[in-house]
């Protein structure tokens, strides 16, 4: 039995870590699935081809690391999502897989620490995810990390931006066909009191007539790689020296 929190500290709503990411779940394929699939497979795809126990994806989302971990192991794969929305996209994925892939994957309905795994996995991955993590969040999937990981263990780390904004930041989402329809937005990231205040808007059009229009907007928190790498120590691990890519964070448990 999972015991699931109540509140999303992402959410500047308060709005319930499960119900996140509400709007976002239905374009978040569509703008970024495959920009994202690529993306994940230059950043973990070596790393998660060399497991031999399990890979843990934490914050998977609607399941592009999870995928990766079915494609590219023979291991036992899981991904952890707290938010429901995400959940049945990933749901979806997975229940379109042959049954002995499926048979490979657990799905755990909760964040990381309320899961309370030991040891499932040798390669955890962390995508996307810790920038969306306040201070204490972020403290609490440490040592929950340390525990899902057997000794030796790698985490592979999506590391936050590393300081506010100096001036609001648009960056568009590339708009996609589907149908007669064009699905397009933005994300504009700001500073505010310590946090980046994430807005997505999204829209689609039919020609030049906008059909709909929806925004959800998330806090992030920054961090940098060395704040990262010194809170990760004092729960047991150590950085592995690393030629890829500065976004991700290496490190190895004790
Ligand atoms: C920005 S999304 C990234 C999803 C996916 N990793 C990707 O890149 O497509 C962050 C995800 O982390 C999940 N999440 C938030 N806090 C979490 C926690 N403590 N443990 C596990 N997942 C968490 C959210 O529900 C959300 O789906």
């Amino acid at each position: 039995m999972y015991s699931l929190s109540s509140r999303s500290p992402a959410h500047p709503t308060g709005i319930s870590s499960r119900d996140a990411y509400a709007v976002s779940a239905e374009f978040y394929d569509v703008l970024q699935g495959e920009a994202d699939a690529a993306q994940v497979r230059e950043l973990y795809g070596t790393a998660v081809g060399s497991a031999r126990h399990g890979v843990l994806d934490i914050g998977a989302g609607t399941g592009r690391v999870t995928l990766l971990g079915l494609a590219e192991s023979e291991v036992g794969v899981h991904a952890v999502e707290p938010a429901r929305s995400m959940r049945s996209a990933l749901m979806t994925r997975l229940a379109s897989l042959p049954a002995e892939v499926r048979g490979r994957v657990t799905v755990h309905p909760c964040s990381l620490d309320e899961a309370r795994l030991r040891g499932v996995a040798d390669i955890a991955v962390c995508h996307n995810t810790l920038a969306c993590l306040d201070p204490s969040s972020r403290r609490r999937l440490y040592p929950a990390v340390a525990a899902a990981l057997s000794p030796g263990g790698l985490l592979l780390l999506h590391l936050p931006p590393a300081r506010l904004p100096r001036t609001p930041t648009v960056r568009p989402l590339p708009p996609q066909r589907l149908g007669r329809h064009e699905y397009g937005g933005h994300m504009v990231l700001s500073a505010e009191a310590g946090r980046i205040r994430t807005r997505f808007d999204y829209w689609v059009r039919d020609g030049t007539d906008v059909v709909r229009e929806h925004t959800e907007t998330f806090w992030m928190w920054p961090a940098s790689r060395d704040d990262v790498a010194e809170e990760l120590a004092e729960h047991g691990f150590t950085p592995v020296p690393d030629a890829g890519d500065p976004a991700v964070l290496t490190v190895r448990r004790e």
